[in-house]
């Protein structure tokens, strides 16, 4: 459509993402990448972007809500990829909280959310997605084989990147109308059933810290809820996960 933004070659798409919030653009807008030389992750890693092998975009969202839900439309976009590689492939991808989908334990796919927001409204929000698509294992750097996987890898065939990305839009425009329309329990729910570390025992690494226990569930604002041994149950806003 109009405000789908096609590049071949970019620093990140979350920074020209963020020159056209700054420039008004409207609800919806895409910005989509053969190869991103400055790919960016959470925590401030790298995101390994090389060129007509994945997908890497950005979306701008401008939902009329306050900034505690902002974690909600993460959450949201991963049910989406997870729908979408499901569509497209035999694969059952898992979430690890908040935002890591998971093929056999290795990481396919990566979500990243900026958000500019006043006291309480959203302005805009940035959803980055990266998702590994055509790599095979030679192609990643030695440090990332043991950690990292693509749908290629997974389901042994070369898949045609544009029509996942059409599927991830689809996915992902019925799931945020339906967030719109009755709110984040019926997400919640999904988002739940494709968790992967529900019901077990994780480490959660903070700022602060680590802490170990099982992990409950999330509140509706998107906080993990981990029960440490003494019962206690603790809200952890961001961590790293260890299962
Ligand atoms: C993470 O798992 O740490 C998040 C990775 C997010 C990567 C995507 S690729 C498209 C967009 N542009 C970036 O520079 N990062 C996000």
């Amino acid at each position: 459509g109009r405000h789908i933004h096609y590049e071949e070659s970019v620093e990140s798409t979350q920074k020209i993402a963020q020159r056209l919030v700054y420039e008004e653009a409207p609800e919806g807008t895409i910005i989509i990448a053969e190869e991103q030389l400055s790919g960016r992750g959470r925590m401030d890693r790298k995101w390994y972007s090389p060129k007509y092998t994945g997908i890497w975009l950005s979306m701008i969202l401008r939902p009329n809500l306050p900034p505690p839900k902002a974690p909600q439309l993460t959450l949201i976009t991963a049910v989406a990829v997870v729908q979408a590689i499901e569509e497209m492939t035999n694969l059952t991808p898992q979430i690890k909280w908040p935002n890591d989908i998971l093929l056999n334990g290795k990481k396919v796919t990566g979500i990243l959310t900026e958000l500019q927001a006043d006291a309480d409204r959203i302005k805009s929000i940035i959803i980055g997605i990266g998702i590994n698509v055509n790599q095979q294992v030679e192609d990643y750097p030695e440090e990332l084989q043991p950690i990292a996987t693509s749908l290629s890898i997974e389901c042994n065939q070369q898949l045609k990147r544009a029509e996942l990305v059409q599927i991830l839009l689809l996915k992902f425009e019925k799931l945020y109308t339906l967030y719109l329309e009755k709110g984040f329990y019926p997400l919640k729910l999904l988002w739940e059933s494709y968790a992967i570390s529900i019901g077990r025992n994780i480490t959660a690494r903070t700022v602060t810290g680590s802490l170990y226990g099982k992990a409950m569930g999330i509140t509706d604002d998107g906080v993990l809820l981990i029960e440490d041994s003494a019962g206690k149950v603790h809200q952890v806003y961001s961590a790293d996960i260890e299962l």
